[in-house]
């Protein structure tokens, strides 16, 4: 089958490449120029275990091009994944839909009664039915249909081959029956598939993302309350998530969620929720979202407190700049919140990160950076462990101790060998464990 993919951002190159090496033949566009010629040229606009490899073999075996020619786009074939972007628009909740929505009318007088366009890209609940309306005056005859992304980044390449679900909201059978040629070959290996109408296929995505972004405050609020207590959190973690119903995934306390979904998912839920008239049904997404925050905040007023109440004048080593490991995105990281509030409160602040320093250095300048871990902590009083890389966890801890200055380390993310790093000399604070007596 011949497609096209547009928006070549993180998902657009991911399902491109995966549906290319599905056999099927796929242009990707996109209005970024240079983007499409790395893209041509096998490189990967993003960092991404996997995707280097997959693209290189997908585009030698010349199944998928790129193009910046949004009329050839729509001329080359009869079906359409849109993958661009849906921030949230400055100053509100809302997501930015204006990518989307040039992306319809770009196609739209190119489009030929039956071709389809299929929206991938996270949208509030009646997007597609109100671009179906659009379509309706600009290309008659032509569908539209919702078929949601679920996945991570770090693990972008292995969720678009093997998805746990495909989920479809589409207007007719005639569409069905295309986005079912589409998924064939991952159908005959037996991937569940929910056909549904377009607003339920929309809330899918907002819904799993709402319900993993509470399991996730869930348990940040319980740390609250163990630290209070006294009590372990990462204990009581393992054993609530040993309850079958429960599960213990996405049961990991720590400093929260970030990336460029959960935050500005569960907002815009709240705001289209609002539009609805059922605000109330999802206000407790604003708590998810508070607590969320707060354990930022609680993590530099626990590295307040350990440099003694202020942090002029004092050296943070920071490790981890990512929003999680195996991502370069920065894109509301917690660990660059915490990093900047520090440094904005007077600390030099030197963060290490093996992947994201590109992008940290862009959105926060006003840190410094180095590759090397050492180096971080030269001269610190206070190491702050917020990214778990598991590059981390092969910290020798004594052969850092010398390095720094005092050697006191917080592990905001539950990753590090606590029993060691106190064996070699290091004062460890983690965030709802109780401290050891010194
Ligand atoms: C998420 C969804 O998982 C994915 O299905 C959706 O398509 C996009 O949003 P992603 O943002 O890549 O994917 O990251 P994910 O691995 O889900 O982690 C999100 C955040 O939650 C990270 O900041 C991570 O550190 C944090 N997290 C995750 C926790 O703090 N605790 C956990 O137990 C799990």
């Amino acid at each position: 089958m011949r497609m096209t993919v547009i928006g070549t951002g993180y998902v657009g190159v991911v399902h491109a490449a995966t549906l290319a090496d599905l056999g099927h033949e796929v242009l990707g566009a996109d209005i970024d120029e240079e983007r499409i010629s790395a893209l041509a040229a096998g490189i990967p606009p993003v960092y991404e275990p996997g995707l280097r490899e997959l693209l290189q073999r997908t585009v030698a075996s010349g199944r998928l091009r790129f193009t910046t020619d949004m009329a050839r786009a729509a001329r080359f074939a009869p079906v359409h994944f849109v993958c661009v972007g849906t921030p949230q628009l400055p100053g509100s909740k809302s997501a930015d839909l204006r990518s989307v929505e040039a992306v319809v009318d770009a196609l739209a007088p190119h489009l030929a009664p039956g071709d389809l366009i299929v929206g991938k890209s996270t949208v509030p609940v009646g997007t597609a039915a109100r671009l179906a309306e659009r379509l309706r005056r600009t290309a008659p005859g032509a569908g539209i249909a919702w078929n949601p992304e679920f996945l991570r980044e770090g693990f972008a390449v292995r969720d678009s081959a093997s998805p746990e679900r495909i989920v479809v909201g589409v207007a007719s059978g005639h569409d069905e029956a295309v986005l079912r040629e589409v998924y064939a070959p991952m159908l005959r290996d037996g991937v569940p598939f929910f056909r549904t109408d377009p607003n339920t296929a929309e809330l899918v995505k907002v819904a799993s993302n709402s319900f993993l972004a509470t399991k996730i405050s869930f348990i940040n609020a319980m740390a609250e309350v163990c630290d209070a207590a006294g009590a372990d959190v990462l204990t009581l973690a393992e054993a609530v998530g040993a309850d079958p119903r429960i599960g213990p995934r996405f049961l990991q306390p720590g400093l929260g969620f970030g990336g460029s979904c959960f935050p500005k998912d569960i907002r815009g839920f709240m705001a289209r929720a609002e539009e609805l008239g059922v605000g109330s049904a999802v206000a407790f997404l604003q708590e998810v979202d508070d607590i969320n925050t707060r354990q930022r905040t609680r993590t530099v007023e626990l590295a307040r407190g350990l440099v003694g109440g202020a942090f002029d004048g004092t050296n943070v080593a920071v490790l981890g700049a990512a929003f999680k490991p195996d991502s370069d995105d920065v894109r509301d990281s917690p660990a660059l919140a915490v990093s900047r509030a520090i440094r904005h409160e007077g600390a030099r602040v030197r963060v290490h990160d093996p992947e994201a320093l590109d992008n940290a250095r862009g959105l926060a300048p006003e840190l410094q950076y180095t590759l090397d871990v050492p180096k971080a902590c030269e001269e610190a009083d206070l190491v702050l462990h917020l990214t778990p890389w598991p590059e981390y966890q092969a910290i020798d801890p004594a052969l850092l101790a010398a390095q720094v200055r005092r050697p006191t380390v917080v592990d905001a993310r539950h990753a590090l060998d606590a029993a060691m790093w106190r064996r070699a000399g290091w004062s460890l604070h983690a965030p709802g464990r109780p401290q050891p007596e010194e």
